[in-house]
């Protein structure tokens, strides 16, 4: 059987921390060419920069090989449908990097493809994203159970992920957002059965200094994500006391750590400079894309019978 990675929930626990162990050493020592021969598409709708680059690297320093499909040449939906695409698609490469609107689409991806496929962003999630954060956690911290993590923002893709990831590895939750944003009841649910097994504690709050008390990690995020273009306008009214700024992350414990995937806008969700404070660990964030995402690759892509080649 196949695995994909569709929902950060595909994975458990053990499988969580043994990515991130996986991860620190390749980080540390060259991988062999754990994936050489094998190919990996990338089926993005939306821009990016860290993901797409971080993946294509990550393929070529393991010995794969990687083809970014633009939206405009494959036309998911209008020249041809998902369907087809995924069926076409697993004819030819080992492993399909999708990043889409719904996550209905990366499901159809999946259930029709034979190769794994990755979410590589969707309006529901960011699974990627949020296991290379676990790994900078880490990394910073030496542990994750028993951490707080406050997301200060939208209850968007990337705050789900993290929520899920959070409860799965027995780390505290908070939220911050304004009426309206919340995350929605769904992943809540599904984010309060994993910390019911782990212990995490999940605290939801219109309050931002509310959540950010006796943070370990203040986390935020762009209020307008894409494809919300149109209310860019709305969003910022609504947003205006949910910046991330000195006098939030001084509520935090005094080694908190300011993290955000990127892109940021900066004087919006973080006031300007921040991402230059000793705090702000964003870089380190966006170089752990890399590491992460090889070690999920390997664990994904390297097995023969998952292939189909
Ligand atoms: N954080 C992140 O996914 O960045 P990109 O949208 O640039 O890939
Ligand atoms: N929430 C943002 C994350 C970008 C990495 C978006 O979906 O645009």
């Amino acid at each position: 059987m196949k695995k994909d990675l569709l929902s950060i929930a595909d994975l458990d626990r053990k499988e969580i921390e043994h990515l991130i162990e996986q991860a620190r050493r390749m980080k540390q020592e060259e991988a062999p060419p754990l994936l050489s021969g094998r190919t990996l598409a990338f089926l993005f709708v939306k821009p990016s920069l860290r993901t797409r680059v971080s993946f294509e690297i990550a393929m070529y320093q393991l010995g794969g090989h990687a083809i970014y499909l633009s939206p405009e040449e494959v036309g998911m939906g209008k020249r041809e449908p998902a369907v087809d695409i995924a069926r076409v698609l697993s004819r030819y490469v080992d492993g399909i990097a999708a990043r889409t609107f719904s996550q209905e689409t990366v499901q159809i991806l999946a259930d029709n493809s034979s190769v794994p496929v990755i979410n590589a962003l969707s309006n529901l999630e960011h699974p990627c994203q949020a296991l290379s954060d676990l790994l900078t956690i880490y990394e910073k911290k030496g542990r994750l159970p028993g951490l707080t993590l406050a997301f200060i923002g939208d209850g968007n893709n990337v705050a789900n992920s993290l929520l899920l990831s959070s409860c799965l590895v027995g780390m505290n939750f908070h939220f911050a957002s304004p009426p309206g944003y919340e995350i929605k009841e769904e992943v809540l649910n599904q984010g309060k059965e994993f910390a019911a097994l782990s212990g995490s504690q999940v605290k939801l709050t219109g309050d931002p200094y509310e959540a950010a008390k006796g943070a370990d990690i203040i986390y935020t995020d762009v209020w307008a994500s894409m494809g919300q273009e149109a209310e860019v306008e709305k969003r910022r009214l609504a947003f205006s006391g949910y910046q991330v700024d000195n006098k939030l992350l001084s509520l935090a414990k005094g080694d908190v750590l300011l993290m955000h995937p990127l892109p940021a806008h900066h004087g919006e969700e973080l006031s300007v400079g921040l991402l230059d404070d000793p705090r702000s660990v964003v870089f380190d964030q966006a170089e752990n894309r890399l590491h992460l995402q090889k070690a999920l690759l390997v664990k994904l892509l390297s097995n023969p019978e998952v292939s189909g080649k």
